[in-house]
C-alpha cells in the first residue's frame, strides 16, 4: 500500500482518504521510497498512522531513536551523522536530557510574552494593508515574513541580518519544492545535499559571531540567554551552541509560517465556525488548539528502530525507519470524536502538533504566542472569503501553504 510518502502528494492536499484507509487496515504499514527529484531513492520505512502508536513511538526512545539515523524520512549522508547528532533534535536521552535542562530554563514566559506586543502590530500592520486593498495572497503578503521577524526579535538577531535566516530555511526546509528549492551543487555540477553541514558554513560562522556578540554586550534576548545558561556547572559547549541556533532558526519559522495560513484555511472552509470566533473572540485559546490539531504544521517526523520490536502486530527489525504521521494521529477516529469537524471548542483536545514525549516542542509557548496575537487581529477584520485556489508546499515533513488568496 502507498500514496503517504511522495512529497508531491502532499502538494496536491493530504491525503486524508489513504491515511484513513492505512489507519484501519495497516496502522503500521511498509512503504516505498522512490527516487523524487534529485533525491535518490530509500530503503523505505514503516509508517504509523495511529493516535496510540504515534504517541508509543515518540515516548519509547530506548526503542525508537532520534540518533541513529536522525529525525527526517531521508537518511542523512553517513558521514554528516555525527555532526547532525550535536542538535537536541537529533539526540536521545540521556544526553538529550542533558542539553534540554540548560536550554529549557531561557525560554521563559516573561521573556516570550515581552515580544507580544510588537507581534500584534506587526500583524496589524500587514493585515490592515491587505485589507485596505480589499485582497491579498496572506502568505507572500504577510505570513511569511511574520515568524521571522517575530523569531529575529527573540534571538536577538538584527533587522538587516533577516534576509539571511529566511535564505537558510528555505534551503534546508524547502528543498522538495522546486518553488522554493535552491539546488546546491559541488565543483563537478553534481547536486549534493542542501542540509549537509558543508552546505551551512556561512549559517554556522553567523552564529558564532552572533553568541560572541551576546557574550559581549547581552541584551534580553534568546541567544543572550543561551551563550550564559548554566545548570548544575554545564553550558551549552560552542558546538551546541551553534547547532542549537540553526535549529532555533529551522523549527521556530517554517512551523509557525505553515500555522497561520493553515488556521485562516481551515476558517474559510468552515465559515460558521469562522463567524462565530469572530463574534466571540474568548473562544480563542481553545480554537487555537483546533486549528493546530486539524493543520498540524509539521507532517511527520522520524525515528530509528534499536533492536527488534513489535508494533502493532508488525515485526520491526534494527536499523528500520520509522515514521509517525502527527497529521493522522491527529484525525484518529479511536481518539478524537468526529475528526473532520472543526470543533473550536473541543476539549478535550491532546493533539500531538508539538509532539510528545522528550522531544516535545520547546517553542510551543512561542509559537502560541504568535497565533494569538495574529488571530486576534484577524478576527477583527470583516469576514474574509477565499479568492482563489490556495498551493500547497511540496514537502512529506512541513505543511506548507505557499499561496491562500482572500478577499474582503
Ligand atoms: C506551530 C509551530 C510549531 C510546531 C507545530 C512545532 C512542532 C515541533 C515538533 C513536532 C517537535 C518534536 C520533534 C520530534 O519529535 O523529534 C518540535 C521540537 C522542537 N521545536 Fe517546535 N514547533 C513549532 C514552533 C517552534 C518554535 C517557534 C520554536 C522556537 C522558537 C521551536 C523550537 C523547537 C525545538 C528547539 C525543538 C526540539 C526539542 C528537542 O529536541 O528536545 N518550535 N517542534
Amino acid at each position: 500500500m502507498n500514496g503517504v510518502f511522495d512529497p508531491r502528494t502532499f502538494g496536491a492536499g493530504v491525503p486524508h482518504e489513504a491515511l484513513r484507509l492505512l489507519r484501519d487496515t495497516a496502522p503500521v504499514s511498509w512503504q516505498s521510497e522512490p527516487a523524487v527529484g534529485v533525491w535518490p531513492a530509500g530503503p523505505g520505512f514503516w509508517a504509523v498512522t495511529r493516535y496510540d502508536d504515534v504517541r508509543h513511538v515518540l515516548r519509547t526512545p530506548g526503542d525508537f531513536s532520534s540518533a541513529l539515523g536522525a529525525t527526517q524520512i531521508r537518511d542523512p549522508d553517513p558521514a554528516d551523522l555525527p555532526f547532525l547528532r550535536r542538535m537536541i533534535l537529533n539526540m536521545d536521552p540521556p544526553e538529550q536530557v542533558r542539553l534540554r535542562r540548560i536550554v529549557t530554563g531561557t525560554f521563559t514566559r516573561r521573556r516570550l510574552e515581552r515580544f507580544a506586543g510588537v507581534v500584534r502590530e506587526r500583524a496589524a500592520v500587514l493585515l490592515g494593508a491587505a485589507v485596505a486593498r480589499g485582497r491579498c495572497d496572506l502568505p507572500r503578503e504577510v505570513t511569511d515574513d511574520l515568524p521571522l521577524q517575530n523569531l529575529a526579535d527573540l534571538l536577538g538577531v538584527p533587522a538587516g541580518d533577516r534576509a539571511l535566516l529566511l535564505r537558510w530555511t528555505n534551503r534546508v526546509i524547502g528543498y522538495q519544492d522546486p518553488e522554493h528549492a535552491q539546488v546546491v551543487t559541488d565543483a563537478e555540477g553534481r547536486p549534493v545535499n542542501p542540509r549537509s553541514p558543508a552546505q551551512l558554513a556561512d549559517m554556522f560562522g553567523y552564529a558564532e559571531e552572533l553568541a560572541e556578540r551576546k557574550r559581549a554586550e547581552p541584551a534580553d534576548d534568546l541567544m543572550s540567554a543561551l551563550v550564559q545558561a548554566e545548570v548544575d556547572g554545564q553550558r551549552l559547549t560552542d558546538a551546541e551552541l551553534k547547532m542549537f541556533f540553526f535549529l532555533l532558526v529551522i523549527a521556530g519559522n517554517d512551523t509557525v509560517r505553515s500555522a497561520l495560513p493553515g488556521g485562516v484555511l481551515a476558517l474559510l472552509d468552515n465559515p460558521d465556525a469562522y463567524r462565530r470566533l469572530r463574534a466571540d473572540p474568548a473562544l480563542l485559546p481553545s480554537a487555537i488548539e483546533e486549528l493546530l490539531r486539524v493543520h498540524p504544521p509539521v507532517l511527520t517526523f522520524r525515528r530509528t528502530a534499536t533492536r527488534h520490536v513489535v508494533l502493532r502486530g508488525q515485526r520491526i527489525a534494527p536499523g528500520d525507519k520509522v515514521v509517525v504521521y502527527h497529521v493522522s494521529a491527529n484525525h484518529d477516529e479511536r481518539h478524537f470524536p468526529h475528526p473532520f469537524r472543526l470543533d473550536l471548542t473541543r476539549d478535550p483536545n491532546d493533539h500531538v502538533s508539538f509532539g510528545q514525549g522528550p522531544h516535545l516542542c520547546l517553542g510551543a509557548a512561542f509559537a502560541r504566542l504568535q497565533m494569538r496575537e495574529f488571530f486576534t487581529e484577524f478576527l477583527r477584520l470583516p469576514q474574509a472569503e477565499p479568492d482563489g485556489e490556495p498551493r500547497r508546499l511540496v514537502s512529506n515533513f512541513i505543511n506548507g501553504i505557499t499561496s491562500l488568496p482572500l478577499r474582503w
